[in-house]
Protein backbone atom coordinates (compact mmCIF):
# COMPACT_ATOMS: atom_id res chain seq x y z
CA UNK A 1 0.00 0.00 0.00
CA UNK A 2 1.06 3.36 -0.58
CA UNK A 3 0.46 5.47 3.13
CA UNK A 4 0.88 9.19 3.00
CA UNK A 5 1.40 10.85 6.35
CA UNK A 6 0.34 14.84 6.01
CA UNK A 7 2.72 16.37 8.35
CA UNK A 8 5.15 14.10 8.50
CA UNK A 9 7.53 16.09 9.40
CA UNK A 10 6.21 16.42 12.89
CA UNK A 11 6.40 14.30 15.94
CA UNK A 12 4.23 11.18 15.23
CA UNK A 13 4.51 11.54 11.64
CA UNK A 14 8.38 10.78 11.45
CA UNK A 15 7.72 8.10 14.40
CA UNK A 16 5.23 5.93 12.03
CA UNK A 17 7.14 6.94 9.15
CA UNK A 18 10.06 4.94 10.74
CA UNK A 19 8.16 2.06 11.59
CA UNK A 20 6.37 1.31 8.62
CA UNK A 21 9.67 1.56 6.34
CA UNK A 22 11.39 -0.21 8.72
CA UNK A 23 9.04 -2.66 9.34
CA UNK A 24 6.75 -3.15 5.83
CA UNK A 25 6.77 -3.29 2.77
CA UNK A 26 4.46 -0.27 2.23
CA UNK A 27 5.56 2.70 0.07
CA UNK A 28 5.75 5.72 2.87
CA UNK A 29 5.27 9.08 1.42
CA UNK A 30 6.19 12.32 3.96
CA UNK A 31 3.63 14.87 3.42
CA UNK A 32 4.24 18.72 4.33
CA UNK A 33 2.91 22.27 3.61
CA UNK A 34 6.59 22.77 2.25
CA UNK A 35 7.75 20.10 -0.59
CA UNK A 36 11.54 20.92 0.31
CA UNK A 37 10.68 20.36 4.29
CA UNK A 38 9.21 16.82 3.05
CA UNK A 39 11.83 15.66 0.86
CA UNK A 40 14.64 16.74 3.81
CA UNK A 41 12.13 14.95 6.45
CA UNK A 42 11.94 11.96 4.34
CA UNK A 43 16.09 11.95 3.63
CA UNK A 44 16.59 11.51 7.11
CA UNK A 45 14.10 9.21 7.90
CA UNK A 46 15.28 7.00 5.17
CA UNK A 47 19.35 7.62 6.14
CA UNK A 48 17.70 6.10 10.02
CA UNK A 49 16.24 2.74 8.35
CA UNK A 50 15.97 2.62 3.97
CA UNK A 51 12.55 1.31 3.05
CA UNK A 52 10.69 2.83 0.80
CA UNK A 53 10.00 6.48 1.88
CA UNK A 54 10.00 9.63 -0.30
CA UNK A 55 8.71 12.83 0.57
CA UNK A 56 5.59 15.73 -1.42
CA UNK A 57 4.21 18.37 -0.45
CA UNK A 58 0.98 17.22 1.38
CA UNK A 59 -1.58 17.33 -2.25
CA UNK A 60 1.20 15.72 -4.03
CA UNK A 61 1.82 13.31 -0.99
CA UNK A 62 -1.91 12.19 -0.69
CA UNK A 63 -2.29 11.92 -4.64
CA UNK A 64 -2.71 8.56 -5.10
CA UNK A 65 -2.18 7.07 -1.74
CA UNK A 66 -4.23 4.17 -0.33
CA UNK A 67 -4.51 5.45 3.51
CA UNK A 68 -3.70 8.89 4.29
CA UNK A 69 -2.89 9.63 7.96
CA UNK A 70 -3.80 13.33 9.33
CA UNK A 71 -0.09 13.91 11.16
CA UNK A 72 -1.29 17.54 11.81
CA UNK A 73 -2.13 19.55 15.28
CA UNK A 74 -6.19 18.70 15.88
CA UNK A 75 -7.06 22.50 15.28
CA UNK A 76 -5.86 22.01 11.69
CA UNK A 77 -7.22 18.93 10.71
CA UNK A 78 -9.70 20.83 8.38
CA UNK A 79 -7.66 23.28 6.59
CA UNK A 80 -5.22 19.99 5.94
CA UNK A 81 -8.56 17.89 4.59
CA UNK A 82 -9.66 20.93 2.87
CA UNK A 83 -6.25 21.34 0.93
CA UNK A 84 -6.22 18.09 0.01
CA UNK A 85 -9.58 17.10 -0.97
CA UNK A 86 -9.20 16.94 -4.46
CA UNK A 87 -6.44 14.15 -4.29
CA UNK A 88 -7.62 11.78 -2.31
CA UNK A 89 -9.15 9.34 -4.38
CA UNK A 90 -10.13 6.26 -3.08
CA UNK A 91 -7.86 6.27 0.51
CA UNK A 92 -8.99 6.09 3.45
CA UNK A 93 -8.80 9.42 6.00
CA UNK A 94 -7.08 8.38 9.43
CA UNK A 95 -7.20 10.63 12.43
CA UNK A 96 -4.36 10.16 15.34
CA UNK A 97 -5.41 13.70 16.27
CA UNK A 98 -6.27 14.54 20.16
CA UNK A 99 -7.58 18.00 21.22
CA UNK A 100 -5.59 18.75 24.34
CA UNK A 101 -5.66 21.57 26.63
CA UNK A 102 -3.05 22.46 28.80
CA UNK A 103 -4.21 23.33 33.03
CA UNK A 104 -1.97 23.41 35.97
CA UNK A 105 -2.91 20.34 37.28
CA UNK A 106 -1.82 18.70 33.71
CA UNK A 107 -3.78 17.91 30.21
CA UNK A 108 -7.40 17.69 29.50
CA UNK A 109 -9.24 16.65 26.90
CA UNK A 110 -10.80 19.32 24.86
CA UNK A 111 -12.46 18.14 21.91
CA UNK A 112 -13.64 20.09 18.99
CA UNK A 113 -17.38 20.58 18.60
CA UNK A 114 -17.80 17.69 16.52
CA UNK A 115 -17.43 15.66 19.67
CA UNK A 116 -13.72 14.17 18.67
CA UNK A 117 -10.97 15.46 16.26
CA UNK A 118 -12.18 11.62 14.16
CA UNK A 119 -15.56 13.17 13.44
CA UNK A 120 -14.20 16.80 12.69
CA UNK A 121 -12.11 14.97 9.86
CA UNK A 122 -15.24 13.34 8.60
CA UNK A 123 -17.17 16.47 8.30
CA UNK A 124 -14.56 18.22 6.49
CA UNK A 125 -13.56 15.41 4.56
CA UNK A 126 -15.29 14.87 0.74
CA UNK A 127 -18.55 13.01 0.41
CA UNK A 128 -17.33 9.01 0.65
CA UNK A 129 -14.43 9.54 1.68
CA UNK A 130 -14.00 7.10 4.81
CA UNK A 131 -12.90 7.75 7.93
CA UNK A 132 -11.29 5.84 10.39
CA UNK A 133 -9.78 6.73 14.00
CA UNK A 134 -6.48 5.21 14.97
CA UNK A 135 -3.05 5.77 16.77
CA UNK A 136 -4.37 8.20 19.16
CA UNK A 137 -2.72 6.60 22.00
CA UNK A 138 1.02 5.78 20.48
CA UNK A 139 3.59 8.24 21.77
CA UNK A 140 5.47 9.34 19.53
CA UNK A 141 8.63 9.37 21.52
CA UNK A 142 8.16 5.31 21.51
CA UNK A 143 8.11 5.06 17.94
CA UNK A 144 11.02 7.19 16.88
CA UNK A 145 12.91 5.79 19.52
CA UNK A 146 14.23 2.36 17.45
CA UNK A 147 16.06 0.56 19.78
CA UNK A 148 12.64 0.77 22.03
CA UNK A 149 9.78 -3.03 21.87
CA UNK A 150 6.73 -2.39 22.78
CA UNK A 151 3.46 -3.66 23.15
CA UNK A 152 0.69 -1.10 21.84
CA UNK A 153 -2.56 -1.83 21.15
CA UNK A 154 -4.16 0.78 18.56
CA UNK A 155 -8.22 1.17 19.12
CA UNK A 156 -9.42 1.54 15.45
CA UNK A 157 -12.83 3.65 15.20
CA UNK A 158 -15.31 3.90 12.18
CA UNK A 159 -18.10 3.36 10.05
CA UNK A 160 -16.89 1.73 7.03
CA UNK A 161 -15.98 -1.65 7.65
CA UNK A 162 -13.48 -1.70 4.40
CA UNK A 163 -11.75 1.26 5.51
CA UNK A 164 -11.54 -0.20 9.20
CA UNK A 165 -9.85 -3.58 7.87
CA UNK A 166 -7.53 -1.91 6.05
CA UNK A 167 -5.83 0.38 8.54
CA UNK A 168 -5.91 -2.71 10.92
CA UNK A 169 -4.55 -4.37 8.92
CA UNK A 170 -1.65 -1.41 8.28
CA UNK A 171 -1.08 -1.00 12.17
CA UNK A 172 -0.59 -4.64 12.71
CA UNK A 173 2.13 -4.85 10.14
CA UNK A 174 4.04 -2.61 12.54
CA UNK A 175 6.18 -4.86 14.94
CA UNK A 176 4.44 -4.68 18.28
CA UNK A 177 1.43 -3.05 17.64
CA UNK A 178 -2.23 -5.15 17.94
CA UNK A 179 -5.71 -3.16 16.37
CA UNK A 180 -8.26 -3.87 18.46
CA UNK A 181 -11.95 -2.52 16.91
CA UNK A 182 -13.23 0.47 18.94
CA UNK A 183 -16.59 0.49 17.38
CA UNK A 184 -17.93 2.86 15.26
CA UNK A 185 -16.64 6.47 14.67
CA UNK A 186 -18.84 8.61 17.16
CA UNK A 187 -16.56 6.05 19.80
CA UNK A 188 -13.73 7.93 18.78
CA UNK A 189 -13.82 10.42 21.71
CA UNK A 190 -13.23 8.06 24.31
CA UNK A 191 -9.97 7.03 22.66
CA UNK A 192 -8.90 10.44 22.20
CA UNK A 193 -9.59 10.97 25.75
CA UNK A 194 -6.97 7.89 26.86
CA UNK A 195 -4.01 10.31 25.83
CA UNK A 196 -4.12 12.97 28.13
CA UNK A 197 -4.21 10.63 30.80
CA UNK A 198 -1.46 8.55 29.36
CA UNK A 199 0.51 12.06 29.35
CA UNK A 200 -0.19 13.38 32.77
CA UNK A 201 0.21 9.43 34.19
CA UNK A 202 3.92 9.78 32.50
CA UNK A 203 4.92 13.14 33.76
CA UNK A 204 3.58 12.16 37.65
CA UNK A 205 5.53 8.47 37.79
CA UNK A 206 9.01 7.96 37.33
CA UNK A 207 10.00 5.98 34.37
CA UNK A 208 6.06 6.04 32.67
CA UNK A 209 7.89 8.17 29.65
CA UNK A 210 5.67 7.91 26.40
CA UNK A 211 3.42 5.55 27.45
CA UNK A 212 0.90 3.00 25.37
CA UNK A 213 -2.26 1.19 26.04
CA UNK A 214 -2.00 -2.65 26.02
CA UNK A 215 -5.65 -4.70 27.12
CA UNK A 216 -5.50 -7.93 28.49
N1 LIG B 1 3.18 13.62 19.31
C1 LIG B 1 2.60 12.52 19.76
O1 LIG B 1 3.19 11.74 20.56
C2 LIG B 1 1.20 12.15 19.32
C3 LIG B 1 0.67 10.93 19.71
C4 LIG B 1 -0.60 10.56 19.30
C5 LIG B 1 -1.34 11.43 18.50
N2 LIG B 1 -0.83 12.63 18.13
C6 LIG B 1 -1.63 13.51 17.27
O2 LIG B 1 -1.02 13.56 16.01
C7 LIG B 1 -1.18 14.87 15.44
C8 LIG B 1 0.18 15.45 15.15
O3 LIG B 1 0.90 15.57 16.37
P1 LIG B 1 2.44 15.96 16.38
O4 LIG B 1 2.86 15.95 17.80
O5 LIG B 1 3.18 15.14 15.39
O6 LIG B 1 2.33 17.46 15.87
P2 LIG B 1 3.47 18.49 15.47
O7 LIG B 1 4.80 17.81 15.47
O8 LIG B 1 3.30 19.71 16.30
O9 LIG B 1 3.04 18.88 13.98
C9 LIG B 1 3.00 17.94 12.94
C10 LIG B 1 3.10 18.67 11.62
O10 LIG B 1 1.91 19.42 11.37
C11 LIG B 1 2.21 20.40 10.40
N3 LIG B 1 1.52 21.64 10.76
C12 LIG B 1 1.83 22.53 11.74
N4 LIG B 1 0.98 23.56 11.73
C13 LIG B 1 0.11 23.33 10.71
C14 LIG B 1 -0.97 24.06 10.16
N5 LIG B 1 -1.33 25.27 10.63
N6 LIG B 1 -1.63 23.51 9.11
C15 LIG B 1 -1.25 22.33 8.58
N7 LIG B 1 -0.21 21.60 9.05
C16 LIG B 1 0.46 22.11 10.09
C17 LIG B 1 3.72 20.59 10.39
O11 LIG B 1 4.19 20.07 9.16
P3 LIG B 1 4.71 21.01 7.96
O12 LIG B 1 5.21 22.29 8.57
O13 LIG B 1 5.80 20.18 7.39
O14 LIG B 1 3.53 21.18 7.07
C18 LIG B 1 4.19 19.71 11.53
O15 LIG B 1 5.45 19.12 11.30
C19 LIG B 1 -1.95 15.70 16.47
O16 LIG B 1 -3.29 15.72 16.09
C20 LIG B 1 -1.75 14.95 17.77
O17 LIG B 1 -2.87 15.10 18.61
C21 LIG B 1 0.44 13.01 18.51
Amino acid sequence: MRVALLGGTGDIGEGLALRLARDTDHEVVVGSREEAKAEAAAADYHDAVGGRIEGRQNADAAAGADVVVLAVPPYHVRETVEAVADSLDDAVLVSPGVGMAREAGGFRYDPPPNGSVAELAADAAPDGVPVVGAFQNLAAGALSDLDRTFEFDVVVTGDDADAKATVTGLAEDVEGLRALDGGGLSNSAEVEAMTPLLINLAANNEGMHDLGVRFR
